[in-house]
């Protein structure tokens, strides 16, 4: 398992043109850098109106190119040379003009110089930014119909407010989400055509209209598995608890409250599932009779009477058309005894074990995966990070 950045080690090409979304492209080019690539901007000249090269510059720490006859280039081929290295080429925002250009194959400025001579080695992937009204018209439909042909990744246009002022599709997808299409694209699919539900976060069980009790769960483990499933090519629907978290790129997310909730929501869906893996922690009670008006505060002593809730992991893996169940097991203490009971009570294929200290609530984790063959430990690393490698886990585990 490697606990380095994913980028780590490639090289992209992030083109941008003159659409007002030029300036979130410098926010891209820091998040792709934080990932570990290497980022080398090419901008058009029609770019330098929104936004300046020395903030790339700045962002990067490579020069920027914009000129075809560049004479900075050893060899002063900047169309040729600026891609031979690099594994994708990015063009965030890209313009109408800029899409008919790559359409038709123009090699007039150095950007659509550069498309042309880029090889297979280097993938395209398009991010179109512009009016509603340009998205929508025949041209730019043909252009893009032409353009997936021949093989370009196309991400977006997101639909909302423009700048024009008009509300509608042509909308540059946001820098996070684009990330998040890069790293999908270096992602081994190694989950392709698997449907994959996730329960993740706390529960919170309702006392009274305003008051709950929960856990401090914080869904970040749930999450980073949705997202990392997504990522590897599987069809996701991730059932949340309340958290604060923003729904995954490509995921599709059913928000819940209660377990009763999320044990209805789960039975309505696992059937369609390859795979189950119950991240969530589910409160065990819940109040037996919540009250319908806030409770005042008039007695010195409050008991509430609680009930047992489904487990709704042990409902779906005793069912004869149960999916590959993953169980979680987060405990304070006796992890290996404990977690090695609950795989052979609940009848799972795979139970991930963590320490309670090592991972609730937190950015990182500490588990060790229990399965038929035993128990293998993971070393330390943040939740992105273990969440791909217990997805690795299960892919081996499904191909058994
Ligand atoms: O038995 P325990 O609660 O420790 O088991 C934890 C595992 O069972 C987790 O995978 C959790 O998501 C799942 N679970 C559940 N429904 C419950 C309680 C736990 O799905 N009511």
């Amino acid at each position: 398992m490697n606990s380095k950045a994913e980028l780590s080690g490639r090289t992209i090409v992030l083109a941008v043109t003159g659409g007002v979304a030029a300036y979130k492209s410098a926010e891209l080019a820091r998040l792709l850098i934080k990932e570990g690539a290497r980022v080398r901007v090419v901008m058009t000249e029609a770019a330098a109106h929104f936004i300046g090269a020395a903030t790339f510059q700045a962002i990067t720490g490579e020069p920027v190119w914009s000129d075809l006859w560049d004479a900075r280039m050893p060899n002063g081929m900047a169309h040729i040379d600026l891609t031979r290295d690099a594994q994708l080429l990015l063009i965030a925002p890209a313009t109408a003009d800029c899409i008919a250009k790559l359409v038709q194959g123009r090699a007039d400025d150095l950007l659509s110089t550069l498309c042309l001579a880029r090889d297979a080695t280097c993938a395209l992937m398009v991010a179109p930014a512009m009016n509603r009204q340009m998205w929508e018209h025949p041209a730019t439909a043909r252009n893009m119909n032409t353009l997936r042909g021949d093989g370009a990744i196309v991400v977006g246009p997101a639909a909302g407010e423009q700048a024009c002022g008009e509300v509608g599709l042509g909308r540059m997808v946001e820098p996070a989400e684009l990330l998040d299409a890069v790293l999908a694209h270096f992602t081994p699919k190694t989950m392709a055509g698997r449907r994959v539900l996730i329960t993740a976060g706390p529960t919170a069980e309702a006392i009274d209209p305003v008051r709950v009790v929960t856990n401090l769960s914080s869904g970040r483990m749930g999450y980073a598995l949705a997202c990392a499933a997504a990522r590897a090519g599987a069809e996701v629907t991730l059932i949340s608890g309340p958290t604060g978290l923003a729904k995954p790129f490509g995921v599709e997310r059913v928000d819940v409250s209660s377990a009763l909730s999320m044990h209805e929501a789960v039975l309505s869906r696992y059937a369609a599932c390859d795979v189950f893996i119950a991240v969530a922690a589910v409160a065990d009670y819940r109040p037996a009779a919540p009250s319908e008006r806030k409770i005042k505060k008039s007695a010195d002593k409050l008991s509430i009477d609680m009930v047992r809730n489904p487990d709704i992991l042990a409902d779906v893996a005793a069912r004869a058309d149960a999916p590959f169940c993953v169980g979680f097991a987060a405990e304070s203490h006796d992890l290996d005894t404990y977690a090695q009971g609950k795989r052979a009570a609940k009848k799972l294929p795979l139970v991930v074990g963590n320490l309670v200290a090592d991972g609730l609530g937190g950015e990182d984790n500490a588990v060790v995966l229990y399965d038929a063959e035993g128990r293998h430990p993971l070393v330390r690393a943040p939740k992105p990070v273990i969440a791909r490698a217990i997805l690795e886990h299960i892919s081996r585990l499904l191909k058994d």
